[in-house]
């Protein structure tokens, strides 16, 4: 069975990628991530807040020794680069590029235009075969409008495929007003490929300490839905690779994610839950169910499901929502 997938130019031996989650982001779990057939790895997010605040801490220190020390400046190749954050991220996707066979795809998360994005050709020049820009925020300004979010949002796409020549993934969340709109200018800014959906963490509240706590769930494969309908919904409206992530952790979700139109499925919570190895057992039922349905390959069925290819095509759309409703009464009756 021809398992092959192209993700964002790359030759993936199948749909099957490593998400960012801790797991990617040593090299021992990188290693067991290939090993168990991992088509290709994302790294962890190199997160703005951690360029920023590597640069304040550097600009901060270099500060102290300009107040005390005349040749305070002098001493700048001694005091060295620091040595956490964005150079030990650097060093990452360096090592990973040299270990690995499969592709390296980094990862930068930011919300706001700054000097962070440069890190952007750092990252290339690592090695890594393309970037994922993750834009995760959460528009709370209600002094912003949703064209202005949009407008900050696709202004890195461009400034961040302005930095590199490799490939370039976005990772959106679902909450824009027009989701479809703004896929598309995200594609025109230079997108190659959308990476749908972030998950959203949402806050807890702490009874006890009476505060607002972190407090991280893993996904469970309900929540493919969302990717899925907005997957089959542009496959052909967008001129770009696309990737599901959120809830995808068995074959079954795989096989639906690639009917919808996805070009690779990203699983992050189902590897954390039961390890590496699980790719395996994933990719062994997706041959399986392929060859049971007699498909010769995964681009054969790609996209056979999306919207522009099934006979109702409004259930992706409104009407679904109708239909859902009414398919609790019918089955409340069995
Ligand atoms: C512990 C943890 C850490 C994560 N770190 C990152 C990250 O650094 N950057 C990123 O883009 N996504 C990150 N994610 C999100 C995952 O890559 C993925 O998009 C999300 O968990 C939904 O996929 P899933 O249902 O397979 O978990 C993280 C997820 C988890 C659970």
């Amino acid at each position: 069975m021809d398992l092959r997938s192209d993700y964002l130019g790359l030759a993936l031996r199948t749909p099957l990628v490593a998400s960012s989650s801790p797991l990617t982001g040593s090299l021992d779990g990188l290693r067991r991530l290939e090993d168990a057939g991992a088509a290709a790895v994302v790294l962890p997010s190199l997160f703005e807040e951690e360029i920023t605040e590597t640069a304040l801490a550097f600009h901060g220190a270099l500060e102290a020794g300009v107040g005390t020390f005349a040749e305070a400046l002098d001493y700048l190749p001694a005091f060295g680069t620091p040595a956490v954050g964005p150079d030990a991220y650097l060093e990452l996707v360096a090592a990973a590029r040299r270990a690995l066979a499969i592709p390296v795809i980094a990862s930068l998360n930011g919300t706001t235009p700054g000097g962070w994005t440069a890190y952007a050709r750092a990252i290339e020049q690592a090695g890594a075969h393309a970037l994922e820009l993750n834009l995760y925020q959460v528009a709370a300004d209600p002094d912003e409008a949703a064209a202005e979010v949009e407008a900050r949002d696709l202004e890195l796409v461009v400034v961040v495929r302005g930095a590199v020549r490799i490939p370039l993934a976005v990772k959106l969340g679902p909450f824009y007003s027009a989701f479809a709109h703004f896929a598309r200018r995200v594609v025109a800014a230079g997108a190659d490929g959308l990476v749908l959906f972030n998950r959203f963490y949402q806050p807890d509240l702490d009874l006890e300490a009476l505060e607002v706590a972190p407090h991280l769930v893993l996904s469970g494969p309900d929540e493919l839905r969302l990717p899925l309908r907005w997957i089959g919904l542009l496959r052909r409206r967008v001129d770009a690779w696309l990737a599901a992530t959120s809830g995808v952790h068995g074959a079954g979700d795989v096989l639906k994610a690639l009917l919808a139109g996805a070009d690779a499925a990203m699983m992050a919570s189902a590897l954390l839950r039961h390890g590496p190895t699980h790719i395996r057992g994933v990719e062994a039922e997706l041959a399986r169910w392929l060859e049971e349905r007699e498909y010769e390959s995964v681009e054969q069925m790609k996209g056979s499901l999306s919207q522009d290819a099934v006979p109702n095509p409004d259930a992706f759309e409104r009407a679904n929502y109708l239909r859902t409703l009414r398919s609790w009464s019918s089955a409340s009756r069995i």
